[in-house]
């Protein structure tokens, strides 16, 4: 499986001849340099609604002419938008044709704004996906929840994709602890320095990590990681 940060909480997971991307904020993101227009996916995942993580969704879709795998209410949103959608819910998994998708527990919201209205999003999720031998948990974005622990008994995670980044989601020591609990041996830290409101020192985290036997892998935007 590997793995490419396409920065905030974006990831192009490839893995046995098949793509997917996870929560594609890519225009509009400062630090993304990558143009929804160069994905080529299989698949579009989404953990939640919120702007900074539905993104391209629907342009990358139409283009590459493939799902959008969503929570059912956000799924539902997109078909609107004349996408195919599997809309799907918190501790259901699926099979598809090279991959595995479950939905997780996350604690956040998961709304979209249109104009001057408020739709609801569905529950915000996390993603554990397995390509392979291989399974990543994309924790969305969340707080830290002791069912994580749960998560980590339940499952063999290769590499926790947790956000960081504090006021919207878990802070740095907060994901440390998720780390532990999730029973992960590699993290990679998301959700930071994306905007002045979650600025965090990432070499810190890892540093933190690193205390309890854990690899931080700090990705810059468009580098790799192959578990
Ligand atoms: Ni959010
Ligand atoms: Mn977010």
């Amino acid at each position: 499986m590997k793995i490419t940060y396409l920065g905030h909480s974006a990831l192009l997971v490839e893995g046995g001849g098949k793509s997917v991307i996870i929560d594609p904020f890519l225009t509009g993101n400062p630090n993304s340099g990558v143009k929804p227009a160069d994905i080529k996916v299989d698949a579009v995942l989404l953990t939640h609604a919120h702007g900074d993580h539905f993104g391209d969704c629907i342009g990358i879709a139409q283009a590459n002419d493939c799902p959008v795998i969503a929570p059912v209410e956000l799924a539902n949103y997109c078909m609107e938008h004349g996408v195919k959608t599997v809309g799907m819910n918190i501790g259901g998994s699926h099979q598809f044709d090279g991959f595995k998708v479950k939905y997780t527990l996350a604690f956040h919201s998961s709304s979209l704004t249109v104009g001057d209205r408020v739709i609801y999003g569905g529950e915000p999720a996390g993603i554990l996906l397995t390509m392979g031998d291989k399974t990543l948990y994309h924790a969305g974005d969340t707080a830290l929840f002791g069912d994580m622990k749960i998560i980590g008994e339940l499952n063999k995670i290769d590499l926790a994709a947790l956000p960081i980044g504090d006021f919207f989601t878990m802070g740095p020591e907060d994901a440390a602890i998720a780390a532990q609990w999730v029973q992960a041996p590699k993290v990679l830290p998301l959700h930071y320095n994306t905007f002045p409101a979650i600025e965090q020192d990432v070499d810190a985290f890892c540093a933190k990590l690193q205390e309890a036997g854990i690899e931080g892998i700090a990705l810059k935007n468009r580098e790799s990681v192959e578990i």
